[in-house]
Protein backbone atom coordinates (compact mmCIF):
# COMPACT_ATOMS: atom_id res chain seq x y z
CA UNK A 1 0.00 0.00 0.00
CA UNK A 2 1.69 3.21 -0.76
CA UNK A 3 0.76 6.08 1.66
CA UNK A 4 1.91 9.85 1.32
CA UNK A 5 5.35 9.70 2.77
CA UNK A 6 5.15 13.19 4.63
CA UNK A 7 1.56 13.94 6.06
CA UNK A 8 0.39 17.50 7.32
CA UNK A 9 -1.65 17.46 10.78
CA UNK A 10 -3.68 20.79 11.48
CA UNK A 11 -4.79 20.86 14.67
CA UNK A 12 -8.26 22.01 15.34
CA UNK A 13 -8.61 21.40 19.01
CA UNK A 14 -8.52 25.15 20.32
CA UNK A 15 -10.98 25.69 18.00
CA UNK A 16 -12.92 23.11 16.90
CA UNK A 17 -12.53 21.35 20.07
CA UNK A 18 -13.18 24.65 22.50
CA UNK A 19 -15.76 26.07 20.55
CA UNK A 20 -18.17 22.98 21.93
CA UNK A 21 -16.80 22.81 25.28
CA UNK A 22 -17.24 24.60 28.44
CA UNK A 23 -15.64 28.07 28.40
CA UNK A 24 -12.41 27.73 29.56
CA UNK A 25 -10.26 30.73 30.38
CA UNK A 26 -8.36 32.53 27.83
CA UNK A 27 -4.84 32.02 29.89
CA UNK A 28 -5.81 28.28 29.47
CA UNK A 29 -6.48 28.37 25.91
CA UNK A 30 -3.25 29.93 25.48
CA UNK A 31 -0.93 27.34 27.75
CA UNK A 32 -2.80 24.81 25.66
CA UNK A 33 -1.85 26.39 22.17
CA UNK A 34 1.97 27.15 23.74
CA UNK A 35 1.92 23.18 24.46
CA UNK A 36 0.66 22.16 21.41
CA UNK A 37 3.13 23.83 19.36
CA UNK A 38 5.74 22.78 22.05
CA UNK A 39 4.87 19.31 20.99
CA UNK A 40 5.62 19.80 17.28
CA UNK A 41 2.82 20.73 15.79
CA UNK A 42 3.02 23.28 12.77
CA UNK A 43 -0.38 23.94 11.82
CA UNK A 44 -2.99 25.12 14.47
CA UNK A 45 -6.23 26.76 14.63
CA UNK A 46 -6.27 29.21 17.50
CA UNK A 47 -9.57 30.35 17.30
CA UNK A 48 -12.88 31.54 15.56
CA UNK A 49 -13.32 35.60 14.92
CA UNK A 50 -17.05 34.76 14.46
CA UNK A 51 -20.38 36.42 16.27
CA UNK A 52 -20.09 35.77 20.39
CA UNK A 53 -23.69 35.54 20.25
CA UNK A 54 -23.19 32.79 17.89
CA UNK A 55 -20.32 30.67 19.35
CA UNK A 56 -19.15 32.55 23.28
CA UNK A 57 -16.87 29.95 23.96
CA UNK A 58 -14.73 31.95 20.39
CA UNK A 59 -15.40 35.50 22.17
CA UNK A 60 -11.31 35.84 23.06
CA UNK A 61 -9.61 34.53 20.38
CA UNK A 62 -8.24 37.84 19.52
CA UNK A 63 -6.64 38.02 22.93
CA UNK A 64 -5.48 34.65 22.39
CA UNK A 65 -3.72 34.37 19.67
CA UNK A 66 -1.96 38.07 20.97
CA UNK A 67 -0.94 36.27 24.07
CA UNK A 68 1.02 32.91 22.34
CA UNK A 69 4.66 32.19 22.31
CA UNK A 70 4.44 29.77 19.71
CA UNK A 71 7.80 28.38 17.33
CA UNK A 72 7.96 30.49 14.81
CA UNK A 73 7.23 27.86 12.27
CA UNK A 74 4.14 27.32 13.16
CA UNK A 75 1.25 28.55 11.12
CA UNK A 76 -1.66 30.08 12.98
CA UNK A 77 -5.30 29.95 11.56
CA UNK A 78 -8.61 31.69 12.69
CA UNK A 79 -12.11 31.16 10.93
CA UNK A 80 -13.03 33.95 9.51
CA UNK A 81 -17.01 33.58 8.34
CA UNK A 82 -16.78 37.47 7.08
CA UNK A 83 -15.63 41.05 6.33
CA UNK A 84 -15.52 41.94 9.89
CA UNK A 85 -13.97 38.50 11.69
CA UNK A 86 -11.03 38.46 8.91
CA UNK A 87 -10.54 42.13 9.66
CA UNK A 88 -10.44 41.08 12.99
CA UNK A 89 -8.06 38.48 12.47
CA UNK A 90 -5.83 40.70 10.32
CA UNK A 91 -5.25 43.13 13.38
CA UNK A 92 -3.92 40.20 15.30
CA UNK A 93 -1.10 39.19 12.80
CA UNK A 94 -3.51 35.71 11.59
CA UNK A 95 -1.49 34.63 8.59
CA UNK A 96 -4.14 32.34 7.46
CA UNK A 97 -8.02 32.67 7.06
CA UNK A 98 -10.39 29.89 7.44
CA UNK A 99 -13.79 30.03 5.51
CA UNK A 100 -16.50 27.57 5.61
CA UNK A 101 -19.45 26.56 4.15
CA UNK A 102 -21.32 23.42 3.72
CA UNK A 103 -22.37 20.72 1.25
CA UNK A 104 -25.88 20.84 2.68
CA UNK A 105 -28.33 24.29 2.59
CA UNK A 106 -29.78 23.49 6.27
CA UNK A 107 -26.60 23.19 7.76
CA UNK A 108 -25.05 26.44 6.46
CA UNK A 109 -28.58 28.07 7.14
CA UNK A 110 -27.82 26.94 10.89
CA UNK A 111 -24.76 27.60 11.09
CA UNK A 112 -24.04 30.80 9.20
CA UNK A 113 -27.33 32.03 8.16
CA UNK A 114 -27.30 32.21 4.83
CA UNK A 115 -27.45 29.79 1.46
CA UNK A 116 -24.16 28.13 0.32
CA UNK A 117 -24.19 31.02 -2.48
CA UNK A 118 -24.57 33.62 -0.45
CA UNK A 119 -21.78 32.17 1.74
CA UNK A 120 -19.38 32.20 -1.61
CA UNK A 121 -20.28 35.72 -2.10
CA UNK A 122 -19.72 36.54 1.95
CA UNK A 123 -16.41 35.08 1.43
CA UNK A 124 -15.14 37.20 -1.42
CA UNK A 125 -14.12 40.36 0.34
CA UNK A 126 -12.54 38.11 3.11
CA UNK A 127 -10.53 36.64 -0.14
CA UNK A 128 -10.05 39.82 -1.55
CA UNK A 129 -9.00 41.20 1.79
CA UNK A 130 -6.60 38.21 2.14
CA UNK A 131 -5.07 38.36 -1.09
CA UNK A 132 -3.99 41.80 -0.29
CA UNK A 133 -2.46 41.14 2.50
CA UNK A 134 -0.43 37.72 1.94
CA UNK A 135 -2.54 35.78 3.92
CA UNK A 136 -3.47 32.17 2.65
CA UNK A 137 -6.82 31.09 2.56
CA UNK A 138 -7.84 27.75 4.06
CA UNK A 139 -11.91 26.35 2.79
CA UNK A 140 -13.93 24.23 5.06
CA UNK A 141 -17.14 22.19 3.48
CA UNK A 142 -19.12 20.26 6.22
CA UNK A 143 -21.45 18.12 5.90
CA UNK A 144 -19.57 15.96 3.14
CA UNK A 145 -20.86 12.38 4.35
CA UNK A 146 -24.02 13.41 5.55
CA UNK A 147 -26.20 16.28 7.29
CA UNK A 148 -28.03 16.53 10.70
CA UNK A 149 -30.97 18.36 8.87
CA UNK A 150 -31.22 16.81 5.50
CA UNK A 151 -29.29 13.44 5.92
CA UNK A 152 -27.80 12.51 2.69
CA UNK A 153 -25.26 14.49 1.26
CA UNK A 154 -24.74 14.30 -2.74
CA UNK A 155 -20.97 14.19 -3.63
CA UNK A 156 -21.50 16.13 -6.72
CA UNK A 157 -22.85 18.69 -4.50
CA UNK A 158 -19.48 18.67 -2.12
CA UNK A 159 -17.14 18.66 -5.82
CA UNK A 160 -19.42 21.56 -6.86
CA UNK A 161 -18.54 23.72 -3.36
CA UNK A 162 -15.19 22.57 -3.04
CA UNK A 163 -14.21 23.90 -6.76
CA UNK A 164 -15.80 26.97 -6.48
CA UNK A 165 -13.51 27.43 -2.87
CA UNK A 166 -10.52 26.63 -5.01
CA UNK A 167 -11.80 28.77 -8.00
CA UNK A 168 -12.15 31.66 -5.57
CA UNK A 169 -8.48 31.30 -4.13
CA UNK A 170 -8.41 28.70 -1.39
CA UNK A 171 -5.21 26.88 -1.35
CA UNK A 172 -6.79 23.79 -0.01
CA UNK A 173 -10.42 22.54 1.16
CA UNK A 174 -10.86 20.49 4.25
CA UNK A 175 -13.57 17.92 3.64
CA UNK A 176 -15.54 17.77 7.02
CA UNK A 177 -17.51 14.44 8.14
CA UNK A 178 -19.03 17.39 10.77
CA UNK A 179 -21.17 14.19 12.49
CA UNK A 180 -18.67 11.45 12.04
CA UNK A 181 -21.90 9.12 10.02
CA UNK A 182 -18.98 8.22 6.82
CA UNK A 183 -17.47 4.78 6.68
CA UNK A 184 -14.49 4.16 4.49
CA UNK A 185 -16.31 2.97 1.50
CA UNK A 186 -18.26 6.34 1.58
CA UNK A 187 -15.03 8.23 1.75
CA UNK A 188 -13.67 6.21 -1.06
CA UNK A 189 -17.02 7.21 -3.02
CA UNK A 190 -15.89 10.59 -2.23
CA UNK A 191 -12.56 11.13 -2.73
CA UNK A 192 -13.02 8.95 -5.94
CA UNK A 193 -15.07 11.55 -7.89
CA UNK A 194 -13.11 14.01 -6.02
CA UNK A 195 -9.76 13.18 -7.07
CA UNK A 196 -11.19 13.22 -10.93
CA UNK A 197 -11.03 16.72 -11.02
CA UNK A 198 -9.16 18.03 -7.99
CA UNK A 199 -5.39 17.04 -7.08
CA UNK A 200 -5.15 15.26 -4.07
CA UNK A 201 -2.74 18.16 -2.58
CA UNK A 202 -5.47 20.58 -2.35
CA UNK A 203 -7.53 18.22 -0.08
CA UNK A 204 -7.29 17.69 3.54
CA UNK A 205 -10.15 15.49 5.47
CA UNK A 206 -11.52 16.58 9.04
CA UNK A 207 -13.24 13.15 10.28
CA UNK A 208 -15.25 13.60 13.92
CA UNK A 209 -15.81 10.26 15.49
CA UNK A 210 -18.87 10.09 16.58
CA UNK A 211 -19.48 6.10 15.16
CA UNK A 212 -16.42 5.41 15.39
CA UNK A 213 -15.40 5.48 12.18
CA UNK A 214 -12.69 8.31 12.09
CA UNK A 215 -9.11 6.31 11.87
CA UNK A 216 -10.79 3.59 9.23
CA UNK A 217 -11.79 6.70 7.14
CA UNK A 218 -8.09 8.38 7.35
CA UNK A 219 -6.50 5.24 6.77
CA UNK A 220 -8.46 5.21 3.75
CA UNK A 221 -7.91 8.36 2.53
CA UNK A 222 -4.18 8.35 3.10
CA UNK A 223 -4.54 5.07 0.96
CA UNK A 224 -5.93 7.50 -1.77
CA UNK A 225 -3.09 10.15 -1.52
CA UNK A 226 -4.78 12.61 0.70
CA UNK A 227 -2.03 13.73 3.13
CA UNK A 228 -3.52 16.34 5.56
CA UNK A 229 -5.71 15.30 8.19
CA UNK A 230 -7.37 17.64 10.83
CA UNK A 231 -7.37 16.66 14.02
CA UNK A 232 -8.05 17.59 17.86
CA UNK A 233 -5.97 16.84 20.98
CA UNK A 234 -7.54 14.64 23.36
CA UNK A 235 -10.18 14.51 20.62
CA UNK A 236 -12.01 18.14 22.09
CA UNK A 237 -15.46 19.28 21.30
CA UNK A 238 -18.17 18.49 18.53
CA UNK A 239 -19.90 21.29 16.34
CA UNK A 240 -22.42 23.94 18.07
CA UNK A 241 -24.66 23.35 14.90
CA UNK A 242 -24.67 19.73 15.22
CA UNK A 243 -26.23 17.95 17.79
CA UNK A 244 -24.72 14.64 19.51
CA UNK A 245 -21.29 15.06 16.95
CA UNK A 246 -18.40 14.44 18.89
CA UNK A 247 -15.37 15.79 18.69
CA UNK A 248 -12.56 15.49 16.19
CA UNK A 249 -10.85 12.52 15.97
CA UNK A 250 -8.16 12.73 18.52
CA UNK A 251 -4.12 14.24 17.60
CA UNK A 252 -2.52 11.71 19.88
CA UNK A 253 -4.74 8.66 17.92
CA UNK A 254 -3.81 10.49 14.48
CA UNK A 255 0.07 10.39 15.45
CA UNK A 256 0.45 6.68 16.65
CA UNK A 257 -1.44 5.85 13.61
CA UNK A 258 0.68 7.76 11.80
CA UNK A 259 3.83 6.38 13.62
CA UNK A 260 2.32 2.75 12.91
CA UNK A 261 1.94 2.84 9.44
CA UNK A 262 6.02 4.61 9.32
CA UNK A 263 5.06 7.82 8.39
CA UNK A 264 6.84 10.03 11.23
CA UNK A 265 4.63 13.34 11.69
CA UNK A 266 7.68 14.34 13.68
CA UNK A 267 5.29 15.39 16.47
CA UNK A 268 6.60 14.43 20.41
CA UNK A 269 2.98 12.50 21.31
CA UNK A 270 4.13 12.49 25.21
CA UNK A 271 4.30 16.18 24.84
CA UNK A 272 1.01 15.83 23.29
CA UNK A 273 -0.83 13.94 25.01
CA UNK A 274 0.18 16.26 28.77
CA UNK A 275 -1.16 18.99 26.89
CA UNK A 276 -4.33 17.00 26.17
CA UNK A 277 -4.28 15.85 29.55
CA UNK A 278 -4.03 19.34 31.31
CA UNK A 279 -6.75 21.01 28.75
CA UNK A 280 -9.23 17.85 29.69
CA UNK A 281 -8.33 18.84 33.94
CA UNK A 282 -9.31 22.17 32.91
CA UNK A 283 -12.73 20.87 31.21
CA UNK A 284 -12.79 18.35 34.14
CA UNK A 285 -13.32 15.64 31.56
CA UNK A 286 -11.60 12.23 30.19
CA UNK A 287 -9.47 12.72 26.85
CA UNK A 288 -11.88 10.77 24.22
CA UNK A 289 -8.28 8.99 22.87
CA UNK A 290 -7.51 5.75 23.50
CA UNK A 291 -4.01 6.79 22.80
CA UNK A 292 -3.91 9.08 25.46
CA UNK A 293 -5.85 7.03 27.80
CA UNK A 294 -3.21 4.16 27.22
CA UNK A 295 -0.19 6.45 27.87
CA UNK A 296 -1.74 7.97 31.00
CA UNK A 297 -2.77 4.58 32.54
CA UNK A 298 1.29 3.52 31.96
CA UNK A 299 2.45 7.41 34.25
P1 LIG B 1 -25.72 37.01 11.31
O1 LIG B 1 -26.49 37.16 12.59
O2 LIG B 1 -26.44 36.55 10.10
O3 LIG B 1 -24.83 38.28 10.92
O4 LIG B 1 -24.54 36.00 11.62
P2 LIG B 1 -25.04 39.80 10.91
O5 LIG B 1 -24.07 40.33 9.91
O6 LIG B 1 -26.50 40.13 10.80
O7 LIG B 1 -24.53 40.26 12.36
C1 LIG B 1 -25.27 40.00 13.56
C2 LIG B 1 -24.44 40.46 14.75
O8 LIG B 1 -23.21 39.71 14.80
C3 LIG B 1 -24.03 41.92 14.68
O9 LIG B 1 -23.91 42.37 16.01
C4 LIG B 1 -22.65 41.86 14.06
O10 LIG B 1 -21.85 42.96 14.39
C5 LIG B 1 -22.09 40.61 14.71
P3 LIG B 1 -25.10 43.23 16.72
O11 LIG B 1 -25.30 44.42 15.83
O12 LIG B 1 -26.30 42.31 16.74
O13 LIG B 1 -24.53 43.52 18.07
N1 LIG B 1 -21.07 39.96 13.89
C6 LIG B 1 -19.84 39.61 14.34
N2 LIG B 1 -19.25 39.74 15.54
C7 LIG B 1 -18.00 39.31 15.64
N3 LIG B 1 -17.31 38.72 14.63
C8 LIG B 1 -17.87 38.57 13.42
C9 LIG B 1 -19.20 39.04 13.24
N4 LIG B 1 -20.04 39.03 12.19
C10 LIG B 1 -21.17 39.62 12.58
N5 LIG B 1 -17.20 37.99 12.44
C11 LIG B 1 -22.38 34.99 11.26
C12 LIG B 1 -23.64 35.57 10.61
C13 LIG B 1 -21.57 34.28 10.20
C14 LIG B 1 -21.58 36.13 11.86
C15 LIG B 1 -22.83 34.02 12.38
O14 LIG B 1 -23.72 33.12 11.83
C16 LIG B 1 -21.69 33.31 13.00
O15 LIG B 1 -20.82 33.90 13.66
N6 LIG B 1 -21.62 31.97 12.84
C17 LIG B 1 -20.54 31.21 13.37
C18 LIG B 1 -20.88 29.80 13.42
C19 LIG B 1 -19.70 29.00 13.88
O16 LIG B 1 -18.68 29.49 14.33
N7 LIG B 1 -19.87 27.66 13.77
C20 LIG B 1 -18.86 26.74 14.17
C21 LIG B 1 -17.71 26.69 13.22
S1 LIG B 1 -18.00 25.75 11.75
C22 LIG B 1 -17.58 24.14 12.17
O17 LIG B 1 -17.35 23.85 13.31
C23 LIG B 1 -17.41 23.14 11.09
C24 LIG B 1 -15.95 22.85 10.75
O18 LIG B 1 -15.23 22.44 11.90
C25 LIG B 1 -15.85 21.75 9.68
C26 LIG B 1 -16.70 20.53 10.00
O19 LIG B 1 -16.52 19.90 11.04
O20 LIG B 1 -17.57 20.25 9.19
C27 LIG B 1 -15.26 24.10 10.19
MG1 LIG C 1 -15.28 20.28 12.69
Amino acid sequence: MAYPSNVRIVEVGARDGLQNEASVTTEQKISLINALSDAGLRDIEAGAFVSPKWVPQMADSAEVIKGLNVAKEVNLSALTPNLKGAEAALEVGVKEFAIFTAASEAFTQKNINCSISDSIERFKPVVELAKANGVKVRGYVSCVLGCPYQGEVEPDVVLDVCKQLLAMGCYEVSLGDTIGVGTPNKVQALLTLLLEHISADKLAVHFHDTYGQALANISKALEMGIATIDSAVAGLGGCPYAKGASGNVATEDVVYLLQGLGINPQIDLERLAKAGWAICEALNKQPVSKVSLALQAKC
